[in-house]
Protein backbone atom coordinates (compact mmCIF):
# COMPACT_ATOMS: atom_id res chain seq x y z
CA UNK A 1 0.00 0.00 0.00
CA UNK A 2 1.25 3.34 -1.15
CA UNK A 3 2.56 5.18 1.66
CA UNK A 4 2.80 9.07 1.82
CA UNK A 5 0.37 10.05 -1.00
CA UNK A 6 0.62 13.54 -0.08
CA UNK A 7 3.81 13.47 -2.10
CA UNK A 8 1.41 12.83 -4.98
CA UNK A 9 -1.49 14.79 -3.80
CA UNK A 10 -1.87 18.19 -2.42
CA UNK A 11 -4.23 18.45 0.76
CA UNK A 12 -7.50 18.40 -2.01
CA UNK A 13 -7.37 14.44 -1.82
CA UNK A 14 -6.91 12.64 1.10
CA UNK A 15 -8.11 9.73 3.64
CA UNK A 16 -10.08 11.00 6.63
CA UNK A 17 -10.33 7.52 8.70
CA UNK A 18 -10.86 5.17 6.38
CA UNK A 19 -12.33 6.98 3.42
CA UNK A 20 -10.70 8.47 0.45
CA UNK A 21 -12.15 12.09 -0.28
CA UNK A 22 -11.80 14.24 -3.41
CA UNK A 23 -11.95 17.83 -1.51
CA UNK A 24 -15.06 17.08 0.72
CA UNK A 25 -16.75 14.15 -0.95
CA UNK A 26 -16.02 10.25 -0.49
CA UNK A 27 -14.46 9.14 -3.41
CA UNK A 28 -17.54 5.83 -2.74
CA UNK A 29 -20.32 8.63 -3.05
CA UNK A 30 -19.10 10.04 -6.29
CA UNK A 31 -18.68 6.69 -7.92
CA UNK A 32 -22.63 6.21 -6.65
CA UNK A 33 -23.79 9.37 -8.06
CA UNK A 34 -21.63 9.38 -11.46
CA UNK A 35 -20.95 5.27 -11.92
CA UNK A 36 -17.66 4.27 -13.06
CA UNK A 37 -14.99 4.78 -14.68
CA UNK A 38 -15.04 8.26 -13.73
CA UNK A 39 -12.69 11.16 -13.91
CA UNK A 40 -12.66 13.00 -11.10
CA UNK A 41 -11.20 16.61 -10.80
CA UNK A 42 -10.53 18.58 -7.56
CA UNK A 43 -11.42 22.49 -8.73
CA UNK A 44 -9.31 23.53 -5.48
CA UNK A 45 -5.89 22.14 -6.64
CA UNK A 46 -6.43 22.93 -10.13
CA UNK A 47 -6.34 26.60 -9.11
CA UNK A 48 -3.40 26.15 -6.47
CA UNK A 49 -1.46 24.57 -9.34
CA UNK A 50 -2.36 27.40 -11.21
CA UNK A 51 -0.86 30.11 -8.54
CA UNK A 52 1.91 27.92 -7.79
CA UNK A 53 2.98 27.96 -11.05
CA UNK A 54 2.49 31.58 -11.40
CA UNK A 55 4.15 32.72 -8.29
CA UNK A 56 7.16 30.61 -9.79
CA UNK A 57 7.96 32.74 -12.74
CA UNK A 58 6.51 36.19 -11.45
CA UNK A 59 8.99 38.23 -11.84
CA UNK A 60 10.08 37.91 -15.05
CA UNK A 61 7.91 39.20 -18.11
CA UNK A 62 6.32 35.85 -19.38
CA UNK A 63 3.14 34.67 -20.94
CA UNK A 64 2.00 31.42 -19.52
CA UNK A 65 0.65 28.85 -22.22
CA UNK A 66 -1.13 26.24 -20.73
CA UNK A 67 -0.59 22.98 -23.29
CA UNK A 68 -4.18 22.22 -24.22
CA UNK A 69 -3.37 18.47 -25.52
CA UNK A 70 -2.43 17.55 -21.26
CA UNK A 71 -6.13 17.92 -20.88
CA UNK A 72 -8.64 19.92 -23.14
CA UNK A 73 -12.08 20.01 -21.48
CA UNK A 74 -13.95 22.80 -21.74
CA UNK A 75 -14.57 23.41 -18.28
CA UNK A 76 -10.98 23.17 -17.62
CA UNK A 77 -9.77 25.36 -20.24
CA UNK A 78 -12.14 28.47 -18.84
CA UNK A 79 -10.47 28.00 -15.87
CA UNK A 80 -6.87 28.81 -16.98
CA UNK A 81 -8.33 31.17 -19.36
CA UNK A 82 -10.01 33.07 -16.24
CA UNK A 83 -6.58 32.60 -14.68
CA UNK A 84 -4.95 34.74 -17.42
CA UNK A 85 -3.38 31.74 -18.96
CA UNK A 86 -3.10 31.35 -22.78
CA UNK A 87 -3.25 28.54 -24.60
CA UNK A 88 -0.40 26.14 -26.28
CA UNK A 89 -2.03 24.17 -29.13
CA UNK A 90 -0.97 21.92 -31.97
CA UNK A 91 -3.92 21.46 -34.08
CA UNK A 92 -6.84 22.87 -35.66
CA UNK A 93 -8.98 21.08 -33.10
CA UNK A 94 -7.23 22.03 -30.45
CA UNK A 95 -6.87 26.02 -31.32
CA UNK A 96 -10.67 25.49 -31.87
CA UNK A 97 -11.09 24.44 -28.77
CA UNK A 98 -8.85 27.01 -26.93
CA UNK A 99 -10.92 30.02 -28.47
CA UNK A 100 -14.39 28.22 -27.89
CA UNK A 101 -13.09 28.34 -24.29
CA UNK A 102 -12.38 32.16 -24.75
CA UNK A 103 -8.78 32.41 -25.19
CA UNK A 104 -7.77 35.25 -26.89
CA UNK A 105 -6.11 34.62 -29.92
CA UNK A 106 -3.33 36.84 -28.62
CA UNK A 107 -2.44 34.06 -25.80
CA UNK A 108 -2.54 31.59 -28.07
CA UNK A 109 0.70 29.62 -29.22
CA UNK A 110 0.65 27.04 -32.33
CA UNK A 111 3.21 24.75 -32.37
CA UNK A 112 3.56 21.13 -34.11
CA UNK A 113 5.64 19.36 -36.59
CA UNK A 114 3.13 18.40 -39.36
CA UNK A 115 1.33 21.43 -39.34
CA UNK A 116 -1.13 21.35 -42.01
CA UNK A 117 -2.05 24.11 -44.61
CA UNK A 118 -5.42 24.90 -43.09
CA UNK A 119 -4.67 25.08 -40.18
CA UNK A 120 -2.23 27.31 -40.72
CA UNK A 121 -4.40 29.20 -42.34
CA UNK A 122 -6.88 29.20 -39.78
CA UNK A 123 -4.54 30.26 -37.09
CA UNK A 124 -3.00 33.85 -39.45
CA UNK A 125 -6.97 34.42 -39.73
CA UNK A 126 -7.67 34.07 -36.38
CA UNK A 127 -4.20 36.81 -35.59
CA UNK A 128 -3.05 33.90 -32.67
CA UNK A 129 0.54 35.25 -31.37
CA UNK A 130 2.68 33.23 -32.19
CA UNK A 131 4.05 29.96 -34.63
CA UNK A 132 6.58 27.96 -33.68
CA UNK A 133 8.45 27.03 -36.65
CA UNK A 134 9.39 23.69 -37.41
CA UNK A 135 10.39 23.41 -41.36
CA UNK A 136 11.21 26.29 -43.71
CA UNK A 137 8.10 25.12 -45.95
CA UNK A 138 5.68 26.35 -42.63
CA UNK A 139 7.31 30.08 -43.44
CA UNK A 140 6.24 30.55 -47.48
CA UNK A 141 2.86 29.40 -46.18
CA UNK A 142 2.49 31.54 -43.45
CA UNK A 143 3.73 34.23 -45.82
CA UNK A 144 0.98 33.12 -48.51
CA UNK A 145 -1.90 33.56 -45.53
CA UNK A 146 -0.23 36.59 -44.40
CA UNK A 147 -0.47 38.51 -48.18
CA UNK A 148 -4.25 36.63 -48.01
CA UNK A 149 -5.58 37.89 -45.28
CA UNK A 150 -3.46 41.51 -45.25
CA UNK A 151 -1.55 40.90 -42.57
CA UNK A 152 2.52 41.57 -41.84
CA UNK A 153 4.75 40.83 -38.99
CA UNK A 154 3.61 37.65 -37.63
CA UNK A 155 5.39 36.62 -34.85
CA UNK A 156 7.22 33.09 -35.37
CA UNK A 157 9.85 31.61 -32.81
CA UNK A 158 12.24 29.17 -33.97
CA UNK A 159 11.42 25.67 -32.51
CA UNK A 160 15.40 24.05 -32.84
CA UNK A 161 16.38 20.43 -32.22
CA UNK A 162 19.97 21.04 -30.01
CA UNK A 163 20.15 17.38 -29.70
CA UNK A 164 20.22 17.72 -26.06
CA UNK A 165 19.27 14.47 -24.02
CA UNK A 166 16.78 14.47 -21.70
CA UNK A 167 16.31 11.97 -17.91
CA UNK A 168 12.37 11.00 -19.32
CA UNK A 169 11.00 7.82 -21.14
CA UNK A 170 12.46 7.79 -24.65
CA UNK A 171 8.80 8.17 -26.34
CA UNK A 172 8.30 11.62 -24.78
CA UNK A 173 12.04 12.86 -25.29
CA UNK A 174 11.53 15.52 -27.98
CA UNK A 175 15.11 17.83 -28.67
CA UNK A 176 17.37 14.78 -29.36
CA UNK A 177 18.51 14.28 -33.35
CA UNK A 178 16.58 11.24 -33.43
CA UNK A 179 13.64 13.12 -32.65
CA UNK A 180 11.14 14.85 -35.93
CA UNK A 181 10.59 17.73 -33.61
CA UNK A 182 12.77 21.30 -34.85
CA UNK A 183 15.28 22.54 -36.42
CA UNK A 184 19.17 21.72 -36.17
CA UNK A 185 21.49 24.79 -35.55
CA UNK A 186 21.99 24.62 -39.66
CA UNK A 187 18.52 25.17 -40.92
CA UNK A 188 17.82 28.03 -37.55
CA UNK A 189 20.79 29.84 -38.91
CA UNK A 190 19.98 29.70 -42.80
CA UNK A 191 16.26 30.58 -42.01
CA UNK A 192 17.46 33.55 -40.25
CA UNK A 193 19.52 34.63 -42.53
CA UNK A 194 17.11 34.62 -45.94
CA UNK A 195 14.30 36.39 -43.56
CA UNK A 196 16.03 38.92 -42.04
CA UNK A 197 13.89 41.45 -43.99
CA UNK A 198 11.15 39.76 -44.06
CA UNK A 199 8.05 41.67 -44.11
CA UNK A 200 5.19 38.98 -43.43
CA UNK A 201 7.17 37.08 -41.06
CA UNK A 202 9.11 38.19 -38.35
CA UNK A 203 11.39 36.00 -36.40
CA UNK A 204 11.74 37.06 -32.94
CA UNK A 205 12.89 34.09 -30.78
CA UNK A 206 13.94 30.68 -30.12
CA UNK A 207 11.23 27.53 -29.29
CA UNK A 208 12.89 24.61 -26.72
CA UNK A 209 10.71 22.18 -25.56
CA UNK A 210 12.95 19.63 -24.48
CA UNK A 211 10.38 16.84 -23.45
CA UNK A 212 7.98 16.07 -21.28
CA UNK A 213 7.58 14.45 -17.41
CA UNK A 214 11.59 16.32 -16.53
CA UNK A 215 12.56 16.06 -13.41
CA UNK A 216 14.94 19.05 -13.12
CA UNK A 217 15.91 22.22 -14.49
CA UNK A 218 19.93 21.04 -15.94
CA UNK A 219 18.88 20.55 -19.27
CA UNK A 220 17.27 23.41 -19.94
CA UNK A 221 20.70 25.13 -19.02
CA UNK A 222 22.46 22.96 -21.35
CA UNK A 223 19.56 24.61 -24.09
CA UNK A 224 20.11 28.15 -22.98
CA UNK A 225 23.95 27.89 -23.20
CA UNK A 226 23.55 26.58 -26.68
CA UNK A 227 21.24 29.46 -27.50
CA UNK A 228 24.13 31.54 -26.47
CA UNK A 229 26.49 29.70 -29.03
CA UNK A 230 24.16 30.32 -31.90
CA UNK A 231 22.98 34.28 -30.98
CA UNK A 232 26.83 34.79 -30.91
CA UNK A 233 27.79 33.45 -34.22
CA UNK A 234 24.50 34.44 -35.74
CA UNK A 235 24.54 38.41 -34.54
CA UNK A 236 20.80 37.44 -33.85
CA UNK A 237 19.29 38.48 -30.55
CA UNK A 238 16.34 36.83 -29.45
CA UNK A 239 14.04 38.71 -27.80
CA UNK A 240 11.62 35.92 -26.59
CA UNK A 241 12.42 32.45 -25.70
CA UNK A 242 9.65 29.72 -25.29
CA UNK A 243 10.97 27.41 -22.91
CA UNK A 244 7.96 24.78 -24.07
CA UNK A 245 6.61 22.46 -21.39
CA UNK A 246 8.32 19.49 -19.22
CA UNK A 247 8.00 19.90 -15.70
CA UNK A 248 7.59 17.17 -14.03
CA UNK A 249 5.17 15.64 -11.47
CA UNK A 250 5.27 12.98 -8.64
CA UNK A 251 3.56 9.84 -9.82
CA UNK A 252 4.87 7.59 -6.71
CA UNK A 253 6.14 8.87 -3.24
CA UNK A 254 9.59 7.63 -4.35
CA UNK A 255 9.30 10.15 -7.09
CA UNK A 256 11.94 13.51 -6.87
CA UNK A 257 10.96 16.16 -8.42
CA UNK A 258 12.75 19.70 -8.60
CA UNK A 259 10.31 21.84 -6.70
CA UNK A 260 8.70 24.51 -9.04
CA UNK A 261 10.10 27.35 -6.83
CA UNK A 262 13.73 26.47 -7.91
CA UNK A 263 12.80 25.76 -11.41
CA UNK A 264 11.74 29.06 -11.87
CA UNK A 265 14.28 31.03 -10.12
CA UNK A 266 17.06 29.13 -12.04
CA UNK A 267 15.16 29.65 -15.27
CA UNK A 268 14.11 33.27 -14.67
CA UNK A 269 18.12 34.21 -13.82
CA UNK A 270 19.36 32.65 -16.91
CA UNK A 271 16.33 34.38 -18.92
CA UNK A 272 17.11 38.03 -17.39
CA UNK A 273 20.99 37.47 -18.14
CA UNK A 274 20.45 36.90 -21.32
CA UNK A 275 18.67 39.89 -22.24
CA UNK A 276 15.53 38.18 -22.55
CA UNK A 277 12.16 40.04 -22.99
CA UNK A 278 9.33 38.04 -22.98
CA UNK A 279 9.10 34.45 -21.74
CA UNK A 280 7.01 31.86 -22.57
CA UNK A 281 5.83 28.83 -20.87
CA UNK A 282 3.72 25.87 -21.99
CA UNK A 283 3.36 24.03 -19.18
CA UNK A 284 0.63 20.93 -19.33
CA UNK A 285 1.27 18.13 -17.02
CA UNK A 286 2.39 20.33 -14.14
CA UNK A 287 -0.87 22.11 -14.42
CA UNK A 288 -3.17 19.05 -14.30
CA UNK A 289 -1.49 15.98 -13.78
CA UNK A 290 -1.94 15.62 -10.20
CA UNK A 291 -5.56 17.55 -9.85
CA UNK A 292 -7.34 14.27 -10.36
CA UNK A 293 -8.08 10.75 -10.22
CA UNK A 294 -9.67 7.86 -12.46
CA UNK A 295 -12.32 5.89 -10.25
CA UNK A 296 -13.04 2.12 -11.27
CA UNK A 297 -15.01 -0.78 -10.24
CA UNK A 298 -13.15 -4.10 -8.97
CA UNK A 299 -15.36 -6.20 -11.23
CA UNK A 300 -13.50 -9.50 -10.42
CA UNK A 301 -10.45 -10.64 -8.17
CA UNK A 302 -8.70 -14.25 -9.57
CA UNK A 303 -6.31 -15.67 -7.81
CA UNK A 304 -3.40 -17.87 -9.09
CA UNK A 305 -0.83 -19.58 -7.70
CA UNK A 306 1.90 -16.90 -7.44
CA UNK A 307 -0.11 -14.20 -9.07
CA UNK A 308 -3.13 -12.22 -8.40
CA UNK A 309 -5.27 -9.96 -10.63
CA UNK A 310 -8.09 -7.58 -9.79
CA UNK A 311 -10.01 -6.81 -12.85
CA UNK A 312 -11.71 -3.14 -13.09
CA UNK A 313 -14.10 -1.68 -15.45
CA UNK A 314 -11.77 1.04 -16.58
CA UNK A 315 -9.42 -0.27 -19.44
CA UNK A 316 -6.24 0.90 -21.39
CA UNK A 317 -8.69 2.63 -23.45
CA UNK A 318 -9.94 5.07 -20.46
CA UNK A 319 -6.19 5.61 -19.43
CA UNK A 320 -3.58 4.54 -21.88
CA UNK A 321 -0.29 5.65 -20.00
CA UNK A 322 0.57 1.93 -18.45
CA UNK A 323 0.05 0.62 -21.67
CA UNK A 324 1.44 2.37 -23.41
CA UNK A 325 4.69 3.94 -21.77
CA UNK A 326 5.20 1.48 -18.89
CA UNK A 327 3.96 4.12 -16.42
CA UNK A 328 3.22 3.71 -12.58
CA UNK A 329 0.11 5.59 -11.17
CA UNK A 330 0.27 5.16 -7.50
CA UNK A 331 -3.95 3.09 -7.27
CA UNK A 332 -5.19 2.86 -3.64
CA UNK A 333 -8.83 1.67 -2.35
CA UNK A 334 -11.26 4.22 -1.98
CA UNK A 335 -12.18 2.51 1.41
CA UNK A 336 -9.49 0.82 3.86
CA UNK A 337 -10.17 -2.06 5.22
CA UNK A 338 -8.70 -1.63 8.26
CA UNK A 339 -10.01 -4.90 9.93
CA UNK A 340 -8.25 -6.66 7.38
CA UNK A 341 -5.15 -6.06 8.20
CA UNK A 342 -3.34 -8.46 4.97
CA UNK A 343 -1.86 -7.14 1.61
CA UNK A 344 -1.16 -8.88 -1.54
CA UNK A 345 0.48 -7.90 -4.49
CA UNK A 346 -1.61 -7.91 -7.97
CA UNK A 347 -1.74 -6.70 -11.22
CA UNK A 348 -4.68 -4.20 -11.33
CA UNK A 349 -5.65 -5.08 -15.79
CA UNK A 350 -8.90 -3.89 -17.19
CA UNK A 351 -11.63 -5.85 -19.22
CA UNK A 352 -9.61 -5.32 -22.61
CA UNK A 353 -8.75 -8.24 -24.85
CA UNK A 354 -4.94 -7.37 -25.13
CA UNK A 355 -2.20 -8.50 -22.13
CA UNK A 356 -1.24 -5.09 -21.94
CA UNK A 357 -3.92 -3.95 -20.93
CA UNK A 358 -3.66 -2.98 -17.45
CA UNK A 359 -3.18 -0.39 -14.64
CA UNK A 360 -0.89 -1.30 -12.78
CA UNK A 361 1.54 -4.35 -11.81
CA UNK A 362 2.50 -5.44 -8.57
CA UNK A 363 0.28 -3.31 -6.99
CA UNK A 364 -0.42 -3.79 -2.88
CA UNK A 365 -3.49 -3.93 -2.42
CA UNK A 366 -5.54 -5.63 0.66
CA UNK A 367 -6.26 -8.87 0.41
CA UNK A 368 -9.84 -8.48 1.17
CA UNK A 369 -10.12 -6.93 -1.62
CA UNK A 370 -13.54 -7.97 -3.79
CA UNK A 371 -15.96 -7.12 -6.31
CA UNK A 372 -17.26 -3.88 -6.19
CA UNK A 373 -15.38 -2.19 -4.28
CA UNK A 374 -14.16 1.47 -5.63
CA UNK A 375 -10.21 1.85 -6.38
CA UNK A 376 -8.38 5.48 -7.00
CA UNK A 377 -6.20 5.38 -9.34
CA UNK A 378 -3.95 9.01 -8.86
CA UNK A 379 -2.29 11.54 -11.13
CA UNK A 380 -5.09 11.22 -13.90
CA UNK A 381 -5.29 14.92 -15.25
CA UNK A 382 -2.90 14.50 -17.85
CA UNK A 383 -2.50 12.68 -20.66
CA UNK A 384 -5.41 10.53 -19.05
CA UNK A 385 -8.46 11.67 -20.95
CA UNK A 386 -7.14 13.41 -23.73
CA UNK A 387 -5.44 10.06 -25.29
CA UNK A 388 -8.55 7.80 -24.35
CA UNK A 389 -10.22 6.11 -27.20
CA UNK A 390 -13.80 3.89 -27.52
CA UNK A 391 -11.27 0.57 -28.40
CA UNK A 392 -12.98 -2.46 -28.10
CA UNK A 393 -16.22 -0.47 -28.29
CA UNK A 394 -15.96 0.96 -24.54
CA UNK A 395 -17.91 4.35 -24.47
CA UNK A 396 -15.72 6.84 -22.78
CA UNK A 397 -15.64 7.47 -19.27
CA UNK A 398 -17.45 11.08 -17.90
CA UNK A 399 -15.78 13.68 -16.14
CA UNK A 400 -16.25 15.44 -13.02
CA UNK A 401 -15.61 18.03 -10.85
CA UNK A 402 -15.46 18.78 -7.18
CA UNK A 403 -15.76 22.20 -5.69
CA UNK A 404 -15.94 21.58 -1.77
CA UNK A 405 -19.05 20.06 -0.99
CA UNK A 406 -20.50 20.33 -4.73
CA UNK A 407 -19.87 18.24 -7.84
CA UNK A 408 -21.19 18.71 -10.96
CA UNK A 409 -20.83 16.85 -14.58
CA UNK A 410 -17.98 18.24 -16.73
CA UNK A 411 -18.11 15.80 -19.63
CA UNK A 412 -20.99 13.33 -19.78
CA UNK A 413 -20.52 9.64 -20.11
CA UNK A 414 -20.42 8.50 -23.88
CA UNK A 415 -23.36 6.58 -24.66
CA UNK A 416 -23.25 2.88 -27.01
CA UNK A 417 -25.29 4.95 -29.95
CA UNK A 418 -22.53 7.76 -29.66
CA UNK A 419 -19.68 4.69 -30.39
CA UNK A 420 -21.47 4.70 -34.26
CA UNK A 421 -22.91 7.87 -34.45
CA UNK A 422 -20.52 9.21 -37.16
CA UNK A 423 -20.99 5.79 -39.05
CA UNK A 424 -22.91 5.55 -42.13
N1 LIG B 1 4.89 22.16 -25.45
C1 LIG B 1 5.12 21.27 -26.42
C2 LIG B 1 5.62 21.73 -27.71
C3 LIG B 1 4.88 19.90 -26.19
O1 LIG B 1 5.11 19.03 -27.16
C4 LIG B 1 4.39 19.48 -24.94
C5 LIG B 1 4.12 18.06 -24.67
C6 LIG B 1 4.16 20.46 -23.95
C7 LIG B 1 4.43 21.79 -24.24
C8 LIG B 1 3.64 20.12 -22.58
O2 LIG B 1 4.51 19.35 -21.89
P1 LIG B 1 4.28 18.98 -20.34
O3 LIG B 1 4.39 20.24 -19.54
O4 LIG B 1 2.92 18.40 -20.23
O5 LIG B 1 5.34 18.00 -20.04
N2 LIG B 1 1.53 11.66 -23.49
C9 LIG B 1 2.78 11.78 -22.75
C10 LIG B 1 3.30 13.19 -22.73
C11 LIG B 1 3.48 13.76 -24.11
C12 LIG B 1 3.96 15.20 -24.09
C13 LIG B 1 3.89 15.77 -25.46
N3 LIG B 1 4.27 17.15 -25.54
C14 LIG B 1 2.56 11.19 -21.36
O6 LIG B 1 1.47 10.72 -21.06
O7 LIG B 1 3.48 11.16 -20.55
Amino acid sequence: MEKGIEVIFDGFFKYHKQDFYVEEIPAEIIAENYGTPCYVYSKNSLLSRISSFKNAFRSVNSLVCYSVKANSNQTILKILKKKGFGADVVSGGELHRALLAGFPPERIVFAGAGKKEDEIELAVRKKIYCFNIENEEEISMIEKYACRYRRKNILCNLRLNLDIDVDTHHYVKTSTKETKFGLDIFAAKDILKKNMGNRYVNIKGFHLHLGSQLKDVSPYMRAFKEVRHLSDETGFRPEIIDIGGGFGIAYSSKDVISNIDAFGETITRSIRDMGIKTLILEPGRYIVGNTAVLLCKVLYVKKRQGKNFVIVDAGMNDLIRPAFYGSYHTIIPARKNVKAGGWMKADIVGPICETGDYLGKDIVVPDSVKKGDILVVASAGAYCFSMSSNYNSRPRPCEVMVDGKKSCLIRKRESYSDLWKHES
